[in-house]
């Protein structure tokens, strides 16, 4: 703990909504990153060195150099805001030893919601019909204007069953009548209010899938687990959709298979190399392309930000963290 204070030292990478960061303060010395712009890696070492402990976000790569550098100062934990922690060298932390702790749970529901947007978007071709409205290149309704598909009726694939998963079938289920297969690597056991059903074999979901949505953890089983093989069995009008992480799909291939029509479209939110993005995914047809907004509002960032500070007042406190991670 910084002797200069009774409460904990915390650096914060970027700025939180305002009621987290009120939280925050009641409990913690916080150092926020007042001009929220990207930090560089050596900010984050210097930060974290000279703090009891690191509040990144999904955005900020947390090396090995960053932990050397935590560890051999004030630095005791990692309190990631958010749930994917692909991000952060976990071996180098459990070998500093570090403690770690993630978002789980609060975020379920808004992702969920913008899964289904983006299904919504790309099936009825909503980022289309609204890119023709503002160019002025709107000539009135007709019977074969921008015509989509409906999701009634139709099968979305689930890859990766856990919270974020069921939220979206939930949803695909019971508020719009589609039917749910899904591939998970253990078994699910837990579905009751509506039809899902788990299939051990993921090429046989791409073939029977007209909507792919992937819900994984990124890591190194599930790097590129939508790869070009996969993408070249689904069926012609299949969409993909993408709130996970950029790297459960090889990216080079959907845009092959998007230029060439031989998938129906892809709404994605996530990419390789974010905020970059791969310079195809702008032209092709009928995409649908959103910056990384899965979690994006106020009432979710805010949870967010208070398990944040309910993790770390658990580590400072003596006690077992409420979402340890590794
Ligand atoms: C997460 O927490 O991992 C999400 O991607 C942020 O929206």
């Amino acid at each position: 703990m910084s002797k200069t204070s009774e409460k904990p030292s915390i650096f914060v990478t970027r700025r939180w909504p305002n009621a987290a960061e009120e939280a925050l303060k009641e409990y913690f010395v916080p150092t926020f990153n007042e001009n929220d712009l990207p930090l560089t890696e050596t900010q984050i070492a210097e930060g974290f060195a000279s703090h009891d402990a690191l509040a990144p976000t999904v955005s900020d790569q947390i090396t090995a150099d960053i932990i050397a550098a935590g560890a051999a100062g004030s630095g005791k934990l990692i309190a990631n805001f958010g749930v994917g922690v692909n991000h952060i060298d976990l071996a180098a932390a459990a070998s500093a030893g570090l403690a770690v702790s993630n978002t789980p749970g609060v975020l379920t529901d808004a992702t969920a919601d913008l899964t289904l947007t983006l299904m919504l978007m790309v099936s009825r071709r909503a980022g289309e019909g609204e890119r023709e409205l503002r160019a002025g290149k709107w000539h009135g309704w007709r019977p074969t204007h921008l015509m989509g598909h409906s999701l009634s009726g139709k099968t979305l694939g689930i890859i990766g069953m856990g919270r974020i998963g069921k939220a979206v079938a939930y949803r695909a289920a019971l508020g719009f009548g589609m039917k749910i297969i899904f591939f998970n690597r253990s078994k699910v056991t837990d579905i009751t209010d509506y039809d899902a059903k788990q299939i051990d074999n993921l090429d046989v979901l791409c073939t029977q899938s007209d909507f792919v949505s992937l819900h994984c953890a990124a890591s190194a089983d599930t790097f590129h687990i939508l790869d070009d093989e996969r993408l070249k069995q689904l069926q012609t009008h299949a969409y993909v959709i993408n709130t996970a992480r950029g790297d459960v799909i090889d990216e080079a291939a959907l845009v092959r298979a998007l230029h060439s029509g031989s998938i129906g479209g892809a709404g994605l939110d996530v990419f390789q190399g974010e905020p970059n993005i791969h310079p195809d995914f702008l032209m092709a047809p009928n995409t649908v392309l959103l910056p990384h907004l899965g979690s994006a509002t106020v009432e979710t960032r805010t949870a967010m930000g208070l398990k944040v500070v309910a993790n770390a007042r658990a580590f400072f406190a003596g006690e077992r963290l409420i979402d340890p991670v590794g």
